[in-house]
């Protein structure tokens, strides 16, 4: 089974360069960052407080979520396009920092990857906690402008506040006890600020069927 992960902050590329690597590899993928942020919304349309952990937590392992490239459900509504919103963006990083939602959501997402035979899956912690064992670990990362003005150019707002806001994002992403943002010594790192997307997928996939042979070779 192989299994991809992709982490990095927020406006690395991680969402662009997984789908397409997953579309070259015929595989499934996955984007967890949506299912905190599907959560993040149920919560927020619940009028519950961030910090009413068990409350959210059991969204987390109640709700029935439903999430495939282009679309996730939650409960039978449509998220799709409120997660990507402001209210939910600001509020979501505080919701991942409640470890009985993290729980919840790994548990989630081993699940995907064992019902989809594997996957190319991106997010924060894929490499480091949710698959430590993944066939290839890939860090991706681009200086802090280049990722203001990629999400600019997604979402519009202004290059300066959107700067900030990643940057307090990426803090609390790389600060919070379990599970934070952090490169393992075992993952690739590859800076996409001045790379076009189609050598990063291309490079990748090279790093991928080198580690498959390698796999293939030692058993
Ligand atoms: O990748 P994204 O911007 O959609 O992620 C939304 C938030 O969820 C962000 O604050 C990081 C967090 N996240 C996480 O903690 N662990 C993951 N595996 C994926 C996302």
């Amino acid at each position: 089974m192989i299994v991809v992960a992709i982490d990095g902050p927020a406006g690395a590329g991680k969402s662009t360069i997984a789908k397409a690597l997953a579309k070259k590899l015929n595989l499934r993928y996955l984007d967890t960052g949506a299912m905190y942020r599907a959560v993040t919304f149920a919560a927020l349309n619940r009028n519950l407080d961030l910090s009413a952990e068990s409350a959210i937590a059991e969204i987390a392992s109640q709700c029935v979520m439903h999430i495939d490239d282009d679309s996730i459900f939650i409960d039978g509504v449509d998220a799709t396009q409120a997660i990507r919103g402001q209210e939910v963006t600001r509020a979501v990083s505080v919701v991942a920092t409640n470890s009985l939602v993290r729980t919840e959501l790994r548990g989630r997402q081993r699940q995907w990857v064992s019902e989809h035979g594997g996957g190319v899956v991106e997010g924060r912690d894929i490499g480091s906690v949710v698959f430590p064992d993944a066939t290839l670990k890939v860090y991706l990362t681009a200086s802090p402008m280049v990722r203001a003005k990629r999400r600019v150019a997604q979402s519009g707002g202004d290059v300066e506040l959107i700067a900030a806001e990643i940057a307090e994002r990426d803090q609390r992403d790389s600060s919070r006890s379990d599970s934070p943002l952090m490169k393992t010594s075992d993952s690739v790192t590859v800076d996409t600020s001045d790379i076009p997307v189609d050598e990063v997928v291309d490079h990748i996939e090279r790093l991928v069927v080198a580690q498959q042979h390698t796999k293939q070779a030692s058993n």
